[in-house]
């Protein structure tokens, strides 16, 4: 480092590589670091997820993704991410009731959703409607009082499924279906979608699991995009409304929370079975950065734990739906096989990744495309409203404030329009 030499402290936590802590670079040294996209960077503590992406692990508050997918309910894992252990049967049955006395609406945020096109985007009204809730309820958006953000967390939880619902029958054209208390969590939301008051929606068990399933490993990912979205606008002080919306906007690009959606336009796209040689070779000859979607991951390596589990899910919602002459399983199916052989993705480690199967399974489940993210942010709304506390009450928290390495001119002097050539 020559003379820049410093010695750095390195800070542990309790599972992970240490971390190099920079904090007095700049009064000490002068200098201070590059990385842009911060793949190099812990911008904060957090005790609530955590992945290796080498082994494939992803763990909420300790707990495997995997045991929580198979054991604990959305709700309960809701409970888990926001206040740091699993809840006890009563103190579980209290939160659930809560969450369903919050999912009604404000009957007069009905009135905003008029104020769209009907072709609008689910994600532009979501984004919109979140931001708006912080008009209504006053009562949660002092954030220096601990009752009043637990009651935003819930609120956020339990009320963003309704607006999300909303938003697609605003696009259908047809009535806005309100929570009802008899459901599950997964129950309510499909039914507050899918039902009419011209003729009941009876929910299949099996693909309201499905559903709760996706929701649980969608719930939290650690300092993603969307969620050090959250944490930066958070860290300024605006209300936990503003703070998800900003996250919901962050969700909504193609690189974050639009994967599955591009995984169904792909399949579209290759149509049939004996189209599936053409792509791969169009995909490995990386013709106009043609991809496979749904494959591959920045952090998982081995292997996308979600995947595997989802992976099942979807087998099951085939079962369930008897979809295994459905084309699209047929070219899903196909296209993992050759994956798993090709020594191009073999090589380069491309497994199917959570987005892959998330897709189909929205899919099978009569869930359009442009509703995909807005049920991912339905989900990671969770872990939002978790990192957003755990940071307002980190002790000592600052506004976040990125550097930057200017490349622009030097200083110099103004000049007149008359002396300008
Ligand atoms: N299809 C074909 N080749 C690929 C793919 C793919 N999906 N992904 C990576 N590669 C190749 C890439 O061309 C490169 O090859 P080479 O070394 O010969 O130049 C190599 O694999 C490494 O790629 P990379 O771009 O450095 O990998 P990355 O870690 O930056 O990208 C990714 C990760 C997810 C953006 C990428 O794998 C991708 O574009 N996948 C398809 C889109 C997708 O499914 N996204 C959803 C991810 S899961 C979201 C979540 O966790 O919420």
């Amino acid at each position: 480092m020559g003379e820049h030499a410093a010695e750095l402290p390195l800070l542990s936590g309790t599972l992970g590589p240490d971390v190099v802590d920079i904090r007095k670079l700049t009064t000490e040294l002068g200098v201070f670091t590059y990385d842009p996209s911060y793949g190099e960077t812990a911008s904060c503590r957090s005790a609530i997820t955590f992945i290796d992406g080498d082994k494939g692990i992803l763990l909420h508050r300790g707990y495997p993704i995997e045991q929580l997918a198979s054991k604990a309910s959305f709700v309960e894992t809701a409970y888990l991410l926001l206040y740091g252990e699993l809840p006890t049967e009563q103190k579980y049955q209290e939160f659930r009731w809560d969450l369903k006395e919050h999912a009604l609406l404000h009957e007069q945020i009905r009135n905003f959703f008029n104020g769209f096109r009907r072709d609008a985007h689910p994600m532009a009204i979501l984004c919109g409607t979140v931001a708006a809730l912080s008009a209504f309820y006053h009562d949660g958006v002092d954030i220096s009082n601990a009752a009043s953000r637990d009651l935003s967390a819930r609120r956020l939880i339990a009320k963003v499924p309704t607006i999300a619902a909303w938003a697609y029958k605003y696009t259908q054209g047809e009535p806005f279906v309100y929570p009802d208390d008899e459901l599950s969590f997964p129950e309510n939301f499909l039914s507050m979608l899918f039902a009419r008051p011209s003729a009941r929606y009876q929910v299949n068990p099996i693909l309201a699991r499905a559903l709760d399933r996706i929701f649980i490993l969608h719930a939290d990912h650690e300092q993603n995009a969307s969620t050090s979205t959250v944490r930066l606008v958070g860290s300024t002080g605006s209300n936990p409304f503003a703070c998800i919306a900003a996250g919901i906007a962050a969700l909504w690009g193609p690189a974050h929370g639009g994967a599955n959606e591009a995984v169904l336009n792909m399949l579209t796209q290759i149509g049939t079975r004996e189209n599936i040689p053409g792509f791969i070779e169009k995909v490995k000859s990386r013709e106009s950065g043609v991809r496979l979607m749904g494959f591959g991951h920045r952090v998982y390596k081995s292997f996308d734990p979600r995947a595997k589990i989802l992976q099942q899910t979807y087998h099951e919602v085939v079962a369930e739906l008897g979809l295994s002459h459905d084309p699209m399983f047929d070219l899903a199916t196909e296209l993992e096989r050759i994956a798993s052989h090709d020594e191009y993705f073999v090589q380069r480690r491309l497994y199917p990744n959570v987005d892959f199967y998330s897709g189909l399974i929205l899919r099978a489940l009569g869930i359009p495309t442009s509703m995909f993210t807005v049920l991912f942010a339905v989900a990671r709304t969770v872990g939002w409203v978790s990192q957003w506390r755990e940071m307002i009450e980190e002790p000592g928290q600052r506004i976040g404030r990125p550097r930057q390495l200017y490349v622009g001119a030097q200083q110099r002097d103004f000049v007149p329009f008359a002396d300008r050539k």
